[in-house]
């Protein structure tokens, strides 16, 4: 696990982008995991940034979403659809047919979960699977307890973050008690993965998925089993790790070759 800490968000998102921007040059035909919540948010608006201004192109690339509500249309303005559309998809040149996110309206919940693990396999699976998290510690909509093979399957919110996601809602009570998710499994099938947390409010989740020891009660914590994860933080974020001075001299002194 490789922890990178910068002073401040807008590094972290020029970092995290150019990391997505080299993986898409060197294989035009990348898949890729997206992820909502506001964290991600300046990583996309960079993104389109190079698009339009540097000419990154997205047309071959196929990407998948985390997770979606249930029960919320893709033009809902909560849910996870909309928001790629509005801070990605509609912005960059990928191909509208090839972007994934569960489907939160359909009768068949377990078909729709294992249509989504089959196409995953199907495109060859996720190349650079991109992170936020929960201040519970979940990834994607993996709650705390969840089986940490899990694969995409439907999930209860727990009530942390219901109250965390009611921000986007009008109403708590609006916020949607169920979602389709991708596994905790199915996340460490990436092949790679870039975690991303920024401020004081993740300070003490960040440290203990970090340092702290593996445990279904902290989904995020699984990523200390996976070979090729890389973590951005910025400094407020990485506040409450004991190693953070060996994790910047680390940073620091990282041989080009490497
Ligand atoms: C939601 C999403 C997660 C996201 C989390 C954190 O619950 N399902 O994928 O990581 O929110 O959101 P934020 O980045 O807004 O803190």
């Amino acid at each position: 696990m490789e922890v990178i800490i910068l002073p401040s968000i807008e590094e972290c998102a020029n970092l995290g982008a150019c990391m997505v921007s080299e993986l898409v040059t060197s294989k035009p035909n990348t898949v890729l995991g997206l992820a909502t919540g506001s964290t991600p948010i300046p990583v996309y608006a960079e993104l389109v940034r190079l698009h339009n201004e540097s000419g990154l192109s997205f047309s071959k690339i196929k990407s998948f979403n985390l997770d979606e509500y249930i029960g919320l249309s893709p033009d809902h303005s909560c849910s996870y659809r909309y928001f790629m559309k509005e801070h990605f998809f509609d912005l960059i040149d990928i191909e509208q047919d090839f972007t994934y996110v569960p489907n939160g309206m359909v009768d068949d919940i377990s078909e729709e979960c294992s249509k989504y693990e089959s196409a995953i396999k199907k495109c060859g699976g996720i190349d650079l699977q991109i992170l936020g998290i929960g201040s519970d510690g979940h990834i994607g909509f993996n709650e705390p307890g969840s089986s940490l093979s899990s694969r995409t399957r439907i999930k209860t919110l727990a009530s942390e973050t219901i109250r965390d996601n009611a921000r986007f809602f009008d109403d708590e009570d609006e916020v949607p008690r169920h979602c389709i998710t991708m596994g905790v499994g199915t996340i460490l099938d990436a092949k790679s993965v870039l975690l991303l947390a920024f401020g004081e409010s993740k300070a003490d989740i960040v440290a203990k998925s970090i340092e702290g020891p593996i445990t279904s009660m902290i989904p995020a914590s699984v990523l200390q089993m996976h070979q090729n994860v890389t973590v951005l933080l910025d400094d407020k974020a990485a506040s409450k790790l004991s190693r953070r001075d060996y994790y910047r001299d680390v940073y620091s002194n990282k041989p080009d070759s490497y």
